[in-house]
């Protein structure tokens, strides 16, 4: 049967790891899809000499985006204006696009989801929340049938790494970050994790698949965790509580405006929590999401909330549910053994 044929936008820390991942579980990839998954090509400002001599190296992102030897284009660049004009291209050139990109969806994402509807292709984003925890495909698909009465989540992985080394090792606010920075847990611009404004960007895209509302990154109440001081730390132990960089998504009782998103309060801010809450317990680069949904109750998800092989675990996720997806106009799609493979129901409409 047919490849399924990538590209890779960016190879940076998130971009590297997709590659490892890809040729580390070459063969899990293929029986668990029945394809074989394959970058054809990369799209990088240099030319490197590390990369396997197949794949063609391209430093026009815009003619990769659209190329005729790609199915889906894997943006992995960052940022909000190269990124959007790669994947707007992508999409206008059928192309499917996956991205761990959550600042250019939290701005950009009613346009780009409009015009992929428009095209007929999917934009999917699991790596741009709560890194390798799979929880747009929960909110998505598991609890896509409750009604959500709020989400609170540790979903910044180097905020909460810092406060933990803060808390357990006395270790300075400085000091953790430039470790977080050299681990790869950082945005390139760190001011976006400590601010608060990754996690209100995450938090922005959990709201809007949690309560069927358009994205709203706008109002989001933000503060981060910068104002916060070991003393503020060791204080809280004392007390019985930690500090958690916490986002909330709540929805308020109906304003009578039959505005959906008029009664959903969202904020992202340092709270103050006892320490033997689920949420407490959540350390280092953790991430956890707990969801209050009817009729199922209370889920906890909890998992690396960053770092590369995180990342590129929930973006071959998505990877893998597009395989299925093009699979659909295939019969043959077969694993190694010549089982079917079962896949999504897609009907075109
Ligand atoms: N900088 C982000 C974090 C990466 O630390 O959570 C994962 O989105």
């Amino acid at each position: 049967s047919k490849s399924i044929k990538l590209a890779i936008l960016g190879l940076g820390t998130v971009g590297t790891g997709v590659v490892n991942l890809i040729n580390d579980n070459l063969d899990e990839l293929k029986r668990r899809s029945g394809r074989d998954i394959v970058i054809t090509e990369v799209g990088i400002r240099r030319q490197r000499d590390d990369i396997d001599p197949n794949i063609i190296q391209n430093s026009d992102l815009m003619a990769t985006a659209a190329s005729d030897n790609v199915d889906i284009v894997i943006e992995l660049i960052g940022g909000t204006t190269l990124a959007k004009d790669v994947v707007m291209h992508a999409i206008k050139n059928g192309k499917h696009v996956v991205t761990a990109n959550k600042a250019l969806l939290a701005e950009h994402g009613n346009e780009i989801f409009a015009f992929a509807e428009q095209h007929n292709v999917h934009v999917a984003y699991e790596a741009a929340v709560a890194g390798g925890i799979p929880i747009i495909k929960v909110m998505r698909e598991g609890l896509a049938a409750n009604k959500i009465d709020w989400l609170a989540g540790i979903i910044n992985g180097t905020g909460n790494f810092i406060m933990t080394e803060m808390r357990d090792k006395g270790r300075p606010f400085a000091d953790v970050l430039s470790e977080a920075q050299a681990l790869g847990y950082a945005e390139a611009d760190p001011t976006f994790d400590v601010e608060g404004i990754d996690a209100a960007h995450k938090l922005a895209l959990l709201a809007s698949i949690a309560f069927g509302i358009p994205l709203q990154f706008d109002k989001v109440y933000c503060e981060g965790i910068t104002g916060i001081t070991l003393q503020d730390v060791n204080y809280a132990e004392e007390l019985g509580y930690r500090i958690k960089h916490l986002g909330f998504a709540v929805r308020r009782a109906g304003n009578g405006s039959g505005d959906d998103s008029a009664g959903i309060e969202l904020r992202v801010h340092p709270t103050l929590i006892p320490q033997n809450a689920l949420l407490a317990n959540v350390n280092g680069v953790k991430n956890a999401v707990l969801v209050n949904s009817h009729p199922l109750g209370q889920t906890l998800y909890c998992g690396d909330g960053a770092g590369a092989g995180a990342t590129a675990s929930a973006v071959m996720a998505d990877v893998m549910d597009l395989v299925r997806v093009l699979g659909c106009k295939d019969a043959d799609q077969q694993n190694s053994n010549g089982h079917h493979v079962p896949h999504l129901a897609f009907i075109p409409e």
